[in-house]
């Protein structure tokens, strides 16, 4: 099957390739896809896309009209997809509901301790000879109180990852964990997250009504100095009202690896180019701010499992096996 690639990077094309081990014909397409180049998706049954790729309605009737059938992201995310319009085309979605749940949950500890033990300034400070202390005081995260929003395959392993260190475990999930419920994690509600939680680290889905539940109103109802970390989805934080938090210092440290208008920034190399987000660029001046361009999913292990189930959708597509097919 002829599979036109968007949004193509050398990792993708590394890991892609070694998983299609040469059955499928994998055009890789630099560009992100939208409704102007879906164009050169021409005679591809199926695309692969990625986090920021336009999957709106304009795109998905392109591509649907130029005779693709399959809509295989290579995510577990699908907030990009419009997909009542892929419905009504015909479209088959599939996305790669698990890849590596470590990856992501292993990297908000990483954004804690970075907050927490200012790690991003000590090291520039050794760097410069300055070996001084101050400014780099940080806190214990035994006896912490941690909220998980979103207690699914991500939120779980952060649960247990936090339990292990030793802190306080409360959730939010509108069904939750069993397996958490059995290790002692107690579900609440999110007006007890917001008054007992000193770290809120979100991994819920994107959906209207999860969408800046992270807002003015949450915030003010939060501890002091509390610390948010988000590598769900950007949209979950209204990031104006996040930046009026820190300025008033009710939010005392904020990790991100998502933005809600990264579809403009991230994955590309702009360091050459003045920034053009306003927004964007007053959260880089915190020094109690820490992002990363959405990259908690990018481990070898979880490339190799994008790689085999995404190899693995469209293969089973193919053969008519939609019972296979990780469809959304
Ligand atoms: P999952 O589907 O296993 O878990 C999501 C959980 O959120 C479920 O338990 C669901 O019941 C819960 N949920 C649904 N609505 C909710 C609400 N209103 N409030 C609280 N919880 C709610 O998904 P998984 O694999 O754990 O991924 C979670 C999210 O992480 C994805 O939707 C995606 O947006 C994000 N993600 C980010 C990555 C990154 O590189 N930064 C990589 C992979 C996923």
């Amino acid at each position: 099957m002829k599979v036109a690639v968007f949004s193509t990077k050398a990792y993708d094309r590394e890991y892609l390739a070694a998983a299609n081990k040469g059955r499928h014909e994998l055009v890789f397409i630099e560009a992100p896809l939208n409704s102007q180049t879906a164009l050169l998706a021409q005679g591809a049954e199926a695309v692969c896309c990625f986090v920021n790729d336009h999957l709106d309605e304009a795109s998905l009737t392109q591509l649907q009209q130029q005779g693709t059938r399959l809509i295989a992201l290579r995510c577990a995310g699908f907030n990009q997809v419009d997909l009542s319009a892929a419905k009504r085309l015909g479209l088959t979605v599939a996305r790669v509901p698990e890849y590596s749940p470590h990856a992501v949950a292993e990297h908000a500890l990483g954004l804690i301790q970075m907050l927490n033990r200012h790690l991003h300034r000590a090291h520039y400070r050794v760097r410069e000879n300055d070996y001084s202390l101050n400014g780099l005081l940080g806190f214990d995260l035994v006896n912490k109180c941690v909220a998980v929003i979103g207690a699914g395959k991500i939120g779980q392993v952060f649960a247990q990852i936090m339990q292990g260190i030793g802190c306080r475990v409360i959730a939010f999930d509108p069904q939750p964990n069993e397996e958490l419920l059995a290790r002692g994690v107690k579900f609440v509600s999110l007006d007890e997250i917001w008054q007992q939680a000193d770290i809120i680290s979100l991994h819920c889905p994107l959906t209207s009504s999860t969408h800046h539940m992270i807002n003015a109103d949450s915030i003010s109802r939060m501890k002091e100095g509390v610390m948010l970390i988000n590598t769900g989805r950007g949209g979950l934080i209204d990031t104006k009202a996040v930046i009026l938090g820190l300025k008033i210092r009710k939010i005392g440290y904020l990790g991100l690896d998502v933005y809600e208008e990264e579809g403009d920034l991230f994955f590309e190399d702009y360091s050459n180019q003045v920034l053009q987000d306003d927004v964007f660029a007053r959260l880089l001046t915190f020094p109690n701010v820490v992002i990363t361009g959405h990259q908690a999913f990018f481990t070898r292990e979880a490339l190799t499992a994008i790689g085999e189930v995404t190899l693995a959708n469209i293969s089973h597509f193919e053969a008519g096996e939609l019972d296979k097919v990780c469809c959304v």
